[in-house]
């Protein structure tokens, strides 16, 4: 296993990437716009494809490297289901799992800290975000904070994990780096031998300042994703009606295998996940080569975005992509197959 954690020294936080091995796949948790460079000189070192990034939930003291990854690298981008962000390659909730490589990361909802705010277990490690810190946790006054959900949080879902389970925090302040679910049982202040009550009361007490950046950092982290696609003109940017008056388009599917399973996909569709598409692409036989008019779709349209400037890069002719995805299909109430 590649393992690597990096720091950043700013704002204090902690960003983490894996592969199995040299020339895997790979995922990156919490990645700092700041720090893209350094994240780009590891894969490249390592001869890893970056395939996932994904935050525990939309920082209020840094920005978020996740929209410049997948610009520069063509992943895709995680965050929770309840994050008000305008776009996201794929929004996870309790108990999904995704699958990079030979690693499956299961999504654990821990609201609290804020009220999008997921951990992210992998083989016996968990990535606790804001959620827990060494002998700490995330503060609870903004971003529909909660303290009550945070200590719910973390006394009925992290500290249900095996005791040896390891923590990698979002931040630490005091030079501390990792620890384990028996440590934080044991020593956490905030939490061990406290109920639920003396938790919401030293949480109520702590009257922290605002983050320095919070004021910039939360609107260019929910909004890292706005002009994507919108460069491309409006001639290529369809939505549910005008993909429906094609005559006979290739619909490909960006999206992978488990979410077509799981919600369906449109009538005739062909799947090739995002992270395929450049292979696709270089194949002269490949269907998308045959001129047919192609139209990307995706779960809410960054994805499909993406694909599309790739496609468009790559020469392909009679390109377009479906806005807001098989959601927005979805919710206009047309049937999936
Ligand atoms: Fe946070």
């Amino acid at each position: 296993m590649i393992f690597k954690q990096f720091f950043d020294q700013t704002s204090s936080t902690f960003t983490y990437l894996m592969a199995t091995s040299r020339g895997a796949e790979a995922l990156i948790i919490d990645p700092v716009l700041d720090r893209v460079h350094e994240y780009l000189q590891f894969l490249g070192e390592n001869e890893l494809r970056l395939v996932v990034a994904m935050d525990t939930h939309v920082h209020a003291d840094h920005k978020t490297g996740l929209g410049k990854l997948r610009k520069l690298t063509r992943c895709m981008t995680c965050m929770s289901n309840n994050a008000s962000v305008s776009t996201i390659s794929r929004r996870l909730k309790d108990g999904d799992s995704i699958s990079v490589g030979e690693i499956e990361i299961k999504v654990f909802d821990t609201p609290g800290h804020t009220d999008d705010s997921l951990c992210y277990y992998i083989e016996d490690m968990i990535f606790t975000g804001d959620t827990l810190f060494i002998r700490g946790n995330g503060r609870s006054d903004f971003q529909n904070g909660d303290a009550g959900q945070l200590y719910d949080s973390i006394t009925q879902k992290l500290f249900t994990l095996p005791d040896e389970t390891v923590v990698w925090p979002g931040h630490d302040y005091k030079g501390e780096h990792v620890s384990t679910i028996k440590k934080e049982k044991i020593q956490n202040p905030r939490v061990a031998g406290k109920s639920r009550n003396e938790f919401i009361e030293i949480m109520d007490s702590l009257d922290l300042p605002n983050p320095q950046l919070m004021d910039i950092a939360v609107p260019f982290n929910q909004g890292f994703a706005d002009n994507l696609g919108t460069l491309m003109g409006e001639s290529v940017v369809l939505n549910c009606e005008q993909v429906e008056s094609l005559e006979e388009p290739l619909l490909i599917d960006l999206r992978d295998q488990d979410e077509a399973d799981h919600s369906g996909m449109l009538k005739g569709a062909i799947l090739i996940p995002l992270r395929d598409l450049d292979g696709a692409l270089e194949d002269p036989k490949h269907i998308i080569n045959q001129g047919k008019e192609v139209v990307f779709y995706c779960a809410h349209g960054e994805r499909s975005a993406l694909g599309l400037e790739f496609a468009l890069e790559n020469g392909l002719k009679n390109a377009k992509h479906m806005s807001g995805g098989i959601h927005a299909w979805i919710d206009a109430g047309r049937d999936v197959a």
